[in-house]
């Protein structure tokens, strides 16, 4: 069998890399290893940048986002004890939005399939080859090869695509911490997201619907999720929230409850021969500001314009330029992921001059409109390059 762009992965960058192709007339297969529902399901992201939305809305795929997700205009950082408030519209001109990643795949795989688009799920690639492109793979007790014109790899962190770029640089760093990360039905505390350094940990208050919280908390990075029942989430919740105007964080029941790691890692390049990294594939960055689906979106829109213009002029001038173009937005986001992390984690191995540091940090961040600034046009998202 044969199409034009073999797609390894069926996250977020897979699934939206076969639309936009298949908006231009190019024919995609995707390949992914688990089934529908656990790709549907898998709790993650879900603070989008404008870029991100106006990419799904503009390819038509952003109906059920107009509908329900909640734009922001600011976000809270609090710290000893009082919130202040960041007002990302006003010094930036942009929003943000809140709508999960997992309603972003649902939307996708939904509109793959209205589209007559080819997604195979329990489909697992084996093996890819980028000069004499063609990938491997194993479906319903078979292995098969699809050959192709080009393969994306959008297979994620620990997927087949990365291993098979010959003379890879990496870097990396790691944290001495991870995130709890707690999905609850309650309606949120608050109307923004809340960003909170805290002596006993970081904490983030987020949200998905009117009536669904998001939480996370900064615990060890070896930690055991059975030490934590939900009394005892709540409870250090509420003391990392706990300001000094009678402030309440809502309880309710825990329907998610996952510990992720929390790690920076960047590939170079971002492309070998006819094969192409996107995504998680490619990067990884910790989670505290929310980059990670964004870049997954703002790779394949790239990779997207490059395969257009190659299938429609035979010109190679944007998928030369792909790796380069992507790295400089990989590297802004690793920056100010690491930059936002390291401003509002505990480092267990902190002396108490550390801690004053982060604390003058913070309030100079909240006190100055150019820090603002700063912290603000890197949350809101710089311009696609
Ligand atoms: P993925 O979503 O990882 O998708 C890759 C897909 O490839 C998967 O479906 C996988 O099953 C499939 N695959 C892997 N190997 C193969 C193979 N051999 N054959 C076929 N298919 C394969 N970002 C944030 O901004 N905020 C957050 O709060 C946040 N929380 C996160 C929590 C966790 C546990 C993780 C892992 C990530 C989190 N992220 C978060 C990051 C964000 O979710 C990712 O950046 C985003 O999912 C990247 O999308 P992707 O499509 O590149 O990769
Ligand atoms: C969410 C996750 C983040 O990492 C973040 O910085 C903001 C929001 C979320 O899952 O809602």
């Amino acid at each position: 069998m044969r199409t034009q762009v073999a797609i390894v992965g069926g996250g977020p960058a897979g699934l939206l890399l076969s639309h936009l192709l298949h908006r231009q007339g190019i024919d995609s297969v995707v390949l992914e290893s688990r089934d529908r529902a656990y790709v549907e399901h898998r709790q993650r992201a879900g603070m989008l940048e404008q870029g991100t939305t106006d990419v799904l809305r503009e390819s038509g795929a952003g109906q059920r986002l107009d509908r329900e997700g909640l734009v922001h205009h600011g976000l809270e950082l609090r710290f000893g004890g009082a919130g202040h408030r960041i007002p990302l519209t006003d010094l930036t001109g942009r929003t943000v939005t809140v709508y999960a990643q997992t309603e972003i795949v649902k939307d996708l795989v939904a509109r793959r399939a209205e589209d007559g688009g080819d997604v195979r799920f329990e489909a697992e690639v084996l093996e890819v080859d980028a000069a004499a492109p063609s990938v491997t793979y194993r479906h319903e007790g078979r292995v098969r090869t699809l050959e192709c014109d080009y393969i994306a790899g959008c297979d994620g962190f620990h997927g087949v695509t990365r291993p098979a770029v010959p003379g890879l640089r990496t870097f990396s760093r790691e944290y001495p911490f991870a995130w709890l990360g707690i999905l609850a039905d309650v309606p949120p505390s608050t109307e923004e997201l809340i960003y909170a350094h805290h002596e006993r940990g970081f904490a983030l208050h987020s949200l998905r619907s009117p009536k669904v919280s998001r939480l996370y908390l900064q615990v060890a990075p070896d930690e055991d999720i059975a030490a934590w029942s939900d009394a005892r989430i709540w409870d250090e919740l509420a003391a990392r929230f706990a300001t000094g105007d009678g402030w309440e964080l809502g309880q309710g029941p825990i329907t998610d409850k996952a510990i992720t790691p929390m790690r920076s890692f960047v590939a170079e390049p971002m492309r070998h021969d006819r094969l192409f990294l996107a995504g998680d594939a490619a990067h990884i960055v910790p989670p505290t500001g929310a980059k990670g689906l964004n870049l997954a979106v703002s790779d394949v829109t790239v990779l997207a314009r490059a395969l257009t213009e190659r299938y429609a002029t035979g010109s190679e001038t944007l998928l030369d330029a792909y790796s380069a173009t992507c790295l400089r937005r990989v590297w802004r986001a690793e920056h100010f992921s690491y930059w936002m992390t390291t401003l509002l984690h505990v480092d267990p191995a902190a002396d108490t001059f550390a801690l004053r540091l982060q604390r003058s940090h913070l309030d100079y961040v909240t006190s100055s409109q150019a820090a603002a600034t700063t912290l603000a046009e890197n949350y809101v998202g710089l311009p696609l390059g």
